[in-house]
Formats: C-alpha cells, sequence, structure tokens
C-alpha cells in the first residue's frame, strides 16, 4: 500500500493517522468524563496528571496529522449525493476543528491554572498563558462543550460510514480500512 494518497485511495500515512488519533481522541473522551466524576483522591490526581500527559502528545499527532492532510491528494468521495457530500464535507471540517480544539482549550485550561503540571515523561506542561481564574473557566467550558460536540460528530461520522457500508454497499469504509488496498 502506498504511503500518500491518491485521488481514488487513502494511503497508509492517512490511515495511520485517522485511526491513532480515532482511539486517542475517543479514550479522552472517555477518560475526561470518568475523571470529571471522581471523588478527590491521589488516584484522581494521577489520572489528571495521565490525561493532561496524553492530551498534549495529542497536540502533536494532530497537528501532523493537519500538515498531512493539507501536503496530501484527498480521495473524491464516492456517493453522487450533493447533500450527502456536503454534509460529510462539513462534519469533516469540525472534526478536524474538534480534534485541534480539544486538546488545545485543555492546554489552555491548565496553563490559566495556578497548579503546578508535571507531565508522566518527565517534563512540567509548558505553561502558555499567565494565570487568570476568568480565562481558565473560559477554557473549561470550551473543554465541556468541544467534548460533547465531538461525542455527537462522532456519532455522526460513524453512522455515515455505516449508512455507506450496509445500505449504499460501497467502499467508503472499506477504504479507510488498515489493510484494504484502494
Ligand atoms: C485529546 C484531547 C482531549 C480530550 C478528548 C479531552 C477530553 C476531556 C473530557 C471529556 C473532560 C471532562 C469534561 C467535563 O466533564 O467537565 C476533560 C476534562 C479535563 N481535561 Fe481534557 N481532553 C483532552 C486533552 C486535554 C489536555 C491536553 C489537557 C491539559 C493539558 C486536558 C486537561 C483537562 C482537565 C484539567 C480536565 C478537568 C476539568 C474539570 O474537572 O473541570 N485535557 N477532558
Amino acid at each position: 500500500m502506498a504511503l500518500k494518497n491518491t485521488k481514488a485511495a487513502y494511503g497508509s500515512g492517512a490511515k495511520f493517522f485517522h485511526w491513532l488519533i480515532a482511539l486517542f481522541i475517543i479514550g479522552m473522551l472517555a477518560m475526561g468524563f470518568i475523571m470529571h466524576e471522581m471523588d478527590a483522591s491521589p488516584l484522581k490526581f494521577k489520572v489528571y496528571n495521565w490525561h493532561k500527559s496524553i492530551g498534549f502528545l495529542v497536540i502533536w499527532l494532530v497537528a501532523l496529522r493537519l500538515a498531512w492532510r493539507l501536503f496530501n491528494a484527498q480521495p473524491d468521495m464516492l456517493s453522487k449525493k450533493a447533500w450527502e457530500v456536503r454534509l460529510a464535507k462539513v462534519t469533516h471540517f469540525l472534526l478536524y476543528a474538534g480534534i485541534f480544539l480539544m486538546p488545545m482549550s485543555g492546554w489552555l485550561m491548565s496553563s490559566a491554572d495556578t497548579y503546578p503540571d508535571p507531565l508522566v515523561y518527565g517534563i512540567d506542561l509548558p505553561q502558555i498563558i499567565e494565570p487568570d481564574k476568568g480565562i481558565k473557566s473560559l477554557f473549561s467550558a470550551i473543554h465541556f462543550y468541544t467534548a460533547w460536540s465531538l461525542v455527537g460528530l462522532i456519532s455522526l461520522h460513524f453512522a455515515g460510514a455505516l449508512k455507506h457500508h450496509f445500505v449504499e454497499k460501497d467502499r467508503t469504509l472499506l477504504r479507510m480500512l488498515p489493510f484494504t488496498k484502494d
């Protein structure tokens, strides 16, 4: 399988980023909702630390993914229905915005807080803004609403993939799976 996309098929690079980031985002959504409900304890503090540490890596993965997307051909959509193509394009754009905004808002929220954030791999989370309660609350709200928007967008995206596979019976889902050729 080629590394890069063609106008008809996804390459291994795009598939790698798609599934790796999907795993991270879905895992981090579950982790975030669960940890938010935990009672204060040393374990909760540890889980928050892992959440911040993984999330900080996700920012760089997403940046690489966006660069890969910009410098690669995009396979043509298989649907012939204009509304479906438009809906898919809007959903994909919002998904990209969401996977970027999610970890960025977490980073900004934690920076605006006064707690130190030692990451599990031995560096402190770089503080990119001055501590400020109002800004912390703003990014905390953005983190929360983006999380729920992503739950909705991922569900719509998943439903679209299943519709293509089981109703239209085209190769939309198959061509994004890891070991298929086109
Ligand atoms: C991969 C991207 C990320 C996802 C999908 C994600 C998801 C979530 C979710 C679902 C929550 C629970 C929201 C709530 O119920 O209030 C949460 C909370 C939180 N996240 Fe993230 N997060 C990500 C990245 C980050 C990053 C990079 C940081 C910081 C460096 C971070 C810091 C936090 C903190 C501190 C909370 C707790 C907020 C609170 O309890 O008020 N997150 N996250």
